[in-house]
This record gives structure tokens, C-alpha cells and sequence, in this order.
């Protein structure tokens, strides 16, 4: 039996939800998802500061940053190449998870080294905020924190290990959320380390 843990109202964690033969599973389909829609260093809108996070995207749309802004778009940013589709586990996922009627139209693979770090900010780029965001954990452990819709408010901090799902919506649809650190080492899911998250979202208004 899965565990569901409410962790807030609107916040929903299921540790272990991919059990480790469907992550290893899942790697490989984002290899393949890389192959044809290689990483790319998004950069902070204005001023041109990379991210630390290395990102790519599939599905229809693909959440990318430069100069230009925060956007979704249907093409890679450096190939012009559609985003591969979505490996049919995600779309599971969703229909398992999100308790909403339509599919997800966007995929953000984010690769983290152990270094790497993702500031406090809200999910707000889609039309639609009926739409749960879920996301899905793979290799390292994060140490993940989330608060609420205003920036200052009290924030809590959770692990999100190999196959954890995270779903945030309704009243957390707007959480201010972020990565804090990645525990090096704790997985050993990829050979070279380093932890994807996996972020599904439903871009447009059905
Ligand atoms: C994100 O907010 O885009 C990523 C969150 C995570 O890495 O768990
Ligand atoms: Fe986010």
C-alpha cells in the first residue's frame, strides 16, 4: 500500500512511489529524452545569470529562461527541434496523482549536480492554476522547502529521495518553493550522482 502523506493542506508526498525497477526504467526513457533534446543552461531573465540546474524538457511544451523571461514554448531552445513526448510513466503518474481531468502538457527534466541549488519562487508561468504541479524524484536526496504564497512566510523543509512524488495544488497551487541542497551520495541510482526532477504541468486552460 502506497503511503500518502498530507504535508500541508494542498501539499501531498508519496515516498517511494516509483519503486526502484520503474526509476531505473524511467532513467533510461530520459536518456533517450536527452539524446534528442540535449540540456541546456537556462539563464535568469535580464540579467543572463545561468542556473545552476542544467534543464530539458518533453511533452508539448517546454518551460525554458533566458534574457527574453520565464516561458513555455513547443521548441528547444537551441535545436528548434518539438520536445520528444512524454514517456508513458509520466502520463501515469499524472492520471494516478493529480485528481484533474485533463493531461499534463509539459515535462521539465532539471539535472542537479551535488552543488547545485534552486531559489525560493512560485510555479506561475501556466494559464492554469486548477492544475496540481507534480513532480517526481530520481538518484540524490534533496533537501526541498516549501512555504506559502507570500515570500517571508514560514517555510518547512522535507526530503525528497529516489521515486518520491510531490504534488502541490489548490491552495498551495502558488507555493513559494525551492531545493536547498542535494545530499550527495545518497542514491546511487546514477552512476555519476547528481539528482532529475521530474515537473508536470498543465500549461493551458483546457
Ligand atoms: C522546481 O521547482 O522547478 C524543481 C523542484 C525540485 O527540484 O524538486
Ligand atoms: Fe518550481
Amino acid at each position: 500500500m502506497m503511503t500518502r502523506l498530507v504535508v500541508a493542506p494542498g501539499i501531498v508526498h508519496w515516498p517511494g512511489y516509483l519503486a526502484p525497477d520503474e526509476q531505473a526504467a524511467l532513467v533510461a526513457d530520459l536518456r533517450e529524452v536527452a539524446r534528442l533534446a540535449p540540456f541546456f543552461q537556462p539563464r535568469m531573465p535580464k540579467t543572463g545569470t545561468p542556473f545552476s540546474v542544467r534543464m530539458t524538457n518533453c511533452g508539448a511544451l517546454g518551460w525554458v529562461s533566458d534574457e527574453a523571461g520565464y516561458r513555455y514554448q513547443p521548441l528547444h531552445p537551441a535545436s528548434g527541434a518539438p520536445w520528444p513526448p512524454m514517456p508513458a510513466v509520466l502520463a501515469r503518474a499524472w492520471k494516478d496523482l493529480a485528481a484533474y481531468p485533463h493531461p499534463p502538457q509539459a515535462c521539465l527534466v532539471n539535472f542537479y549536480e551535488a552543488s547545485a541549488k534552486m531559489g525560493l519562487h512560485q510555479d506561475r508561468d501556466e494559464q492554469d492554476f486548477d492544475a496540481p504541479v507534480v513532480s517526481l524524484s530520481l538518484g540524490d536526496t534533496a533537501v526541498f522547502r516549501i512555504g506559502g504564497t507570500q515570500r517571508g512566510a514560514k517555510t518547512m523543509s522535507l526530503k525528497l529521495a529516489s521515486g518520491d512524488a510531490l504534488l502541490f495544488g489548490g491552495e498551495a497551487r502558488l507555493a513559494y518553493h525551492g531545493i536547498d541542497r542535494i545530499l550527495a551520495g545518497s542514491s546511487a541510482l546514477l552512476p555519476q550522482g547528481g539528482r532529475i526532477n521530474l515537473t508536470l504541468r498543465r500549461v493551458t486552460k483546457p
